[in-house]
């Protein structure tokens, strides 16, 4: 998170001290740094400039319409997974030919909707579904480009809740039942299969299997160009994993992009990427107040006013995020502490620290690297609003998302 700063033991971002902007404001709410989300699409960016890819930003990551528009405004697309997150694209102004359409459970409404919206892909994932999309077109009397998403049977090393790419997975289209659609494809006269996509998972740290995704892509390639069938573009989905830890080993993107650019040297093909965390996992943080510091026999429970309702990785995939205090005292805790939020589940917890500085009622805690799944996972369960959502652009910052108000919720 290389936005925040501690100086003379307070914590900054930019040049601003946080306690400044949490005074004004009721807690727990979210931050979100522009100037972090152009770094990282700039390193994703160079990474990649041989090859110069149409980066497809996975809205399910953060939906937040301001940080959209920020996307938008840096050329990049988005692969979508609802009729919800499609019209959130277009109301952000990314343009339909930048958008892609992702799931396996698209409804009628939602395919109509993007066929008339001329999206640039509706990627297939099943042949109930391809055989719906050339329903509609027929219907609507188009031709609609769409992408098969083929399930590779490839093995993400994930947390199994997010890995994708194995054969058990519900994704995608096995490559047999693939290839006999390509054989069968005068079946459908209303669609032109033109992509080829592929997702295996998310948080992933190694970049190497992507390798075999690209071995088996090209050999896909090959086999269709004897099938006399020509793919135009491979949307190689999204994936690349984050540090969560202190010197974790970072997703080595720019070996990533010598890989995909020899690829991509050999096919000559329009590569495409659906990149959510990547772009705005480490920009964003859950700053929360201390309601209470309890005391059991062999640890503090620091009770915050953030729970899992507001930011569920910790409780769905017990996920680490560091949290930090946002004034650092000298004095430590004298036995271990337990952050945990106010719901009622003792699967409320965010993590347990040996030595943590000591923090009393009212004090402030940053739950790091929550920019990606944060406040799109989160829900009202208990009763709880929506929480505010601030955006940061060098040293000027504004509410985007207010918080929603417990009348609306009745
Ligand atoms: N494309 C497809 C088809 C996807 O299903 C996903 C994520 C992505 C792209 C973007 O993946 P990313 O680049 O963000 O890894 N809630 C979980 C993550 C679920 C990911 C779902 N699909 C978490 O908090 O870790």
């Amino acid at each position: 998170m290389d936005f925040l700063k501690f100086k003379n033991k307070k914590l900054y971002i930019n040049n601003i001290d946080l306690k400044k902007i949490v005074k004004k404001r009721q807690t727990p709410f979210y931050l979100y740094s522009l100037d972090q989300i152009r770094k990282n699409i700039s390193l994703v960016r160079s990474s990649f400039k041989n090859f110069n890819p149409l980066i497809c930003y996975a809205i399910k990551a953060n939906s937040n319409l301001d940080v959209l528009k920020e996307l938008k405004n840096n050329n990049l697309g988005a692969d979508v997974v609802s009729i919800g997150e499609l019209k959130l694209a277009l109301k952000a102004g990314i343009s339909h030919e930048k958008i892609v359409f992702s799931g396996v459970g698209k409804t009628y409404e939602e395919i109509k909707y993007a066929i008339q919206k001329r999206i640039l892909s509706i990627n297939a994932e099943s042949i109930n579904e391809i055989e719906i999309i050339d329903k509609i077109s027929k219907n609507l009397n188009k031709k609609t480009n769409i992408g098969i998403r083929i399930n590779p049977d490839i093995q993400a090393k994930t947390n199994k809740k997010i890995a994708t790419g194995n054969r058990a997975n519900k994704f995608g289209i096995s490559i047999s039942e693939f290839y006999k659609i390509i054989k069968n494809k005068k079946k459908f006269n209303n669609i032109n299969i033109y992509l080829l996509s592929v997702h295996i998972g998310s948080q992933i740290k190694d970049f190497n299997v992507y390798k075999k995704v690209l071995t088996l892509i090209s050999k896909i390639l090959t086999k269709l160009k004897k099938l006399n069938h020509i793919i135009d573009h491979v949307d190689l989905g999204g994936g690349m994993g984050i540090p969560y830890f202190k010197n974790e080993k970072k997703f080595n993107f720019n070996k990533f992009g010598e890989l995909v650019d020899k690829f991509y040297k050999k096919e000559k093909i329009k590569i495409i990427f659906e990149i959510g965390r990547f772009i705005t996992g480490n920009s964003g943080v859950l700053i929360s107040k201390v309601i209470y510091v309890k005391k059991i026999k062999d640890r503090y429970f620091i009770i915050l006013d953030a729970g899992m309702n507001d930011m569920a990785r910790s409780a769905i995939y017990e996920a680490f995020h560091e949290i930090i205090p946002l004034v650092k005292n000298s004095k430590k805790f004298s036995k271990k502490v337990e952050f945990v939020g106010p719901i009622c589940e003792s699967s409320d917890t965010f993590g347990i620290y040996n030595d943590f500085s000591l923090l009393t009622e009212n004090d402030y805690a940053c739950i790091t690297n929550c920019g990606a799944y944060g406040r799109t996972l989160s829900s009202n369960y208990n009763m709880r609003p929506f929480i505010e959502e601030i955006v940061f652009d060098k040293n000027l910052y504004k509410t985007v998302r207010l918080r929603q108000k417990i009348e609306d919720l009745i």
